[in-house]
């Protein structure tokens, strides 16, 4: 609930808000559900939750005074041109993201971009400070802000603080490249509870931690006393860590993909693509993490190889734009559109296009439709923290029908294990995978898709965010252990 001065029992804090705000050419702003599966998914946990979500509204800009939204109060924190430049471009996304997801593209370090990662991780946790409850729970998110753990316990030592990282945590031979490790392992120890998508990542940190600050792990606590070379004088900390896999809202997008209007649309899809045979499915953010080329590369070759034939066979690709000023991606970008061009310039026909590809971000509704009518659905990362569009397919395949690839590099993997499962680096087979999961007996298939859906219903994103606030509520900072009895407050509104 939250009090008379403004404050709040239950905070989040993410890099963004629920909604970005837009500005179109005449220079009318208007707010849009923000891209990415942190945001599907905190999104289902918290609409009308009484609590407070602190978090950049997407462009750079002004200050936005405080709003409510579906019952929850969004703060946006202001961030110039610089910053986003900087601190998301810059240190979040040229430096971590690539670090995170093994290396995929090589990080940057640069000594700028990690000052302005700090003074802007230092201003998500004043404006955190400023509208937690007394005694409040907290509930950091991602990679975009690990200092803020230790910085807001500074701040309101008080409060109860919960991390999240939605993102692989990368083995310390990797994570060890950081400049600044030492500090951001620092950063997440302020928290009572670090949540991690598989129990690796959680390994991953736990193992960085006692070989670059000699912390020691017993169970699922880790303890640090404090000391080090070059962090003087910080406080002992014992800190849960642990594997909380994330999830989606499965009643509701089974119930969505159920309607008739979402069904017609699923046949009015397969019509105008010609009803082929067999359609392909690929739909991600335009990430090199996501393994698009390697996917694209794949299936020109069945087409070379005479193994797929358009328009009996298609694929369509939804590519949602993403962090398009960061030059990785511009470059990602080329080569996707160039790969698509040369397969469609060799194998499309005249009302028979090999690749439908489609640069765009499209509505709940519409993607259920396309999950509805796809007989295969394509996830191939080369890593993924989780991947929650290959347990969006499943939710919405009611039908029992479809199939999914799905990359063993993916945290969905360790729970979607009757998937088609795919090691995206070897083409060889991942095409074989392809033309299995377009092959197989339907009634195995079914059996699999089944299997599927019977997991994610029973761990969808709900059980995540109880599972998650009462390993929170558990975590063993206070004297005396187990957390302390609480009046009011954490989780209100999250059973
Ligand atoms: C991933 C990250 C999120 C991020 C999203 C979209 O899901 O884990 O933190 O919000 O991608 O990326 P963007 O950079 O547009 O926020």
């Amino acid at each position: 609930m939250g009090s008379p001065h403004g404050t709040f029992d239950f905070v989040v804090a993410a890099n963004r808000l629920p909604v970005d705000r837009v500005v179109d050419d005449d220079g009318v702003a208007r707010w849009q559900t923000s891209p990415g599966g942190l945001v599907s998914a905190m999104d289902s946990v918290m609409a009308g939750r009484t609590a407070a979500w602190v978090g950049w509204a997407g462009d750079p800009g002004e200050d936005i005074e405080p709003f409510d939204r579906e019952g929850t109060r969004l703060h946006p924190i202001a961030l110039t041109a610089d910053e986003i430049r900087d601190y998301y471009e810059g240190f979040s996304n040229t430096t971590l993201w690539p670090l995170y997801h093994d290396v995929i593209v090589p990080p940057l370090y640069r000594r700028r971009w990690w000052a302005a990662y700090r003074a802007i991780n230092q201003r998500f946790a004043e404006a955190v400070a400023e509208v937690a409850a007394d005694g409040a729970t907290v509930w950091v998110h991602d990679y975009q802000l690990q200092l803020v753990p230790t910085m807001l316990r500074d701040l309101r030592p008080d409060v109860r603080i919960g991390w999240f990282n939605h993102i692989p945590f990368p083995p310390v031979e990797l994570f060890a490249q950081l400049p600044w490790r030492q500090s951001v392992l620092r950063g997440l120890l302020g928290a009572d509870f670090l949540g991690f998508q598989r129990t690796t990542d959680a390994g991953n940190f736990a193992r960085a931690c006692h070989q670059l600050l000699g912390a020691t792990r017993s169970g699922d606590v880790v303890s640090w006393d404090g000391s080090d070379d070059e962090l003087q004088g910080a406080a002992p900390r014992r800190v849960r860590v642990s594997a909380v896999p994330i999830s989606i809202d499965f009643a509701g997008l089974d119930e969505l993909a159920r309607t008739p209007a979402v069904r017609e649309r699923a046949r009015e899809i397969r019509s105008s693509l010609g009803d082929p045979e067999t359609l392909l499915l690929g739909v991600d953010r335009l990430d090199y993490t996501k393994g698009i080329r390697h996917r694209l590369r794949a299936y020109s070759e069945l087409l070379a190889d005479g193994d797929l034939v358009p328009p009996q066979v298609t694929l369509v690709q939804i590519a949602t734009p993403s962090r398009e000023r960061v030059s990785a991606y511009r470059e990602l970008r080329s080569q996707v559109d160039g790969q698509v061009g040369r397969i469609n310039g060799d194998h499309s026909g005249i009302g028979a296009a090999a690749v439908h590809y489609l640069h765009h971000a499209y509505p709940r509704e519409e993607m259920a439709a396309l999950f509805l009518a796809a007989d295969v659905l394509l996830v191939t990362p080369l890593r993924d923290g989780m991947n929650l569009v290959a347990k969006e397919y499943v939710a919405s395949r009611w039908d029992g029908g479809g199939a999914l690839v799905l990359s063993e590099f993916t945290g969905a993997a360790q729970e979607l294990t009757t998937a088609f499962q795919c090691n995206p680096h070897d083409i060889v087979g991942l095409k074989q995978t392809i033309l299995r999961a377009m092959h197989e007996d339907p009634a195995d298939r079914r059996k699999r898709m089944l299997a599927m859906r019977r997991r994610v219903r029973k761990h969808d994103v709900f059980g995540w965010a109880r599972r998650y606030l009462s390993a929170l509520e558990a975590a063993p900072d206070r004297p005396g252990g187990g957390g302390r009895p609480r009046d009011r407050g954490e989780g209100s509104g999250l059973g």
